[in-house]
């Protein structure tokens, strides 16, 4: 990863933040674009890269971010979108459209704002490689409405920009993680909305993901390693999606 420009979405935290400690420690110079200014700028410090601040829930913001990414920094060779946001498991009839939206356009717009604006300047240079963070909810259903859909739209999407941009030398991949520590789960644990031992008994290594993992199978599929590797949606859950079926045999044999 010497000598490559790699800019992560949602890098001030969690699992972003992993992904962007992750391509410095191989060498590659990370820019750390999120829309938390003073949280991207203490990972920028202690990794040595630079901050951009991007609302990808804004066009105008991941168009002015992109550009001056350009201009100040230099060509992207890689592209992580990991800024999203998590909903409330709120049924229909109290999930509100304003909620539903908010969450839709950060999640799947704000992805694909993100992949066209760099995306494009990849195929004009007939080479670069993007990875988005989707999730296991959206592959199975869930009391997710608006984040479920949006990230089964993020997995679809990987495969429409791989077959579009193949042609022009850019991968595009995807990694969809199980249940994994980052400040945004531990919210979730915090409010009561997630357990902590019903999240590990649910997958078949028992225990949660951590966003290193997540880091490293994100570092494979942008490296040369996966240099035949487009399109994919790469699942990262610690045995999760195959595990919960079992819950209908009286679950996994744990002894
Ligand atoms: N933690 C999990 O269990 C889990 C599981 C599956 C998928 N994911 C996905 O992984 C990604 C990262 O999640 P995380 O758990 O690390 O969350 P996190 O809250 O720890 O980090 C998310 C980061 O994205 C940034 N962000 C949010 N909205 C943004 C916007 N509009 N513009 C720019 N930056 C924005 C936040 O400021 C934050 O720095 C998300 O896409 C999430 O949906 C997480």
């Amino acid at each position: 990863m010497q000598q490559q420009l790699v800019v992560v979405t949602g890098a001030a935290s969690g699992i972003g933040e992993a992904c962007a400690r992750e391509f410095a420690r191989q060498g590659a110079t990370v820019v750390v674009a999120d829309r938390d200014l003073a949280g991207a700028q203490r990972v920028a410090t202690e990794i040595s890269g630079h901050v951009v601040a991007m609302d990808i829930g804004s066009e105008q913001s991941v168009m002015d971010g992109a550009a001056q990414i350009f201009e100040r920094i230099g060509s992207v060779d890689v592209l992580v979108n990991s800024a999203g946001v998590l909903q409330r498991t709120l049924p229909p009839s109290q999930l509100s459209m304003k909620e539903w939206d908010l969450v839709a356009n950060v999640d799947l717009r704000g992805t694909y704002l993100c992949c066209a604006a760099f995306g494009t300047a990849m195929s004009e240079r007939r080479r670069g490689a993007i990875v988005n963070i989707a999730s296991v909810a959206g592959m199975r259903s869930g009391p997710l409405h608006s984040y479920g859909p949006a990230k089964a739209g993020v997995i679809n999407l990987g495969e429409c920009l791989a077959a579009e941009w193949g042609p022009k030398g850019v991968r595009v991949n995807t990694v969809s993680p199980g249940f994994t520590a980052t400040p945004s789960l531990q919210k979730g644990i915090a409010n009561h909305t997630l357990e902590t031992e019903n999240m590990s008994r649910s997958t078949a290594l028992g225990r949660l993901v951590n966003a290193g993992e997540i880091a490293a199978a994100v570092f494979f599929l942008a490296s040369p390693a996966a240099s035949a590797i487009t399109g994919v949606n790469l699942v990262v859950d610690c045995g999760y999606l195959v595990a919960t079926p079992w819950g209908s045999y009286g679950g996994l044999r744990r002894n």
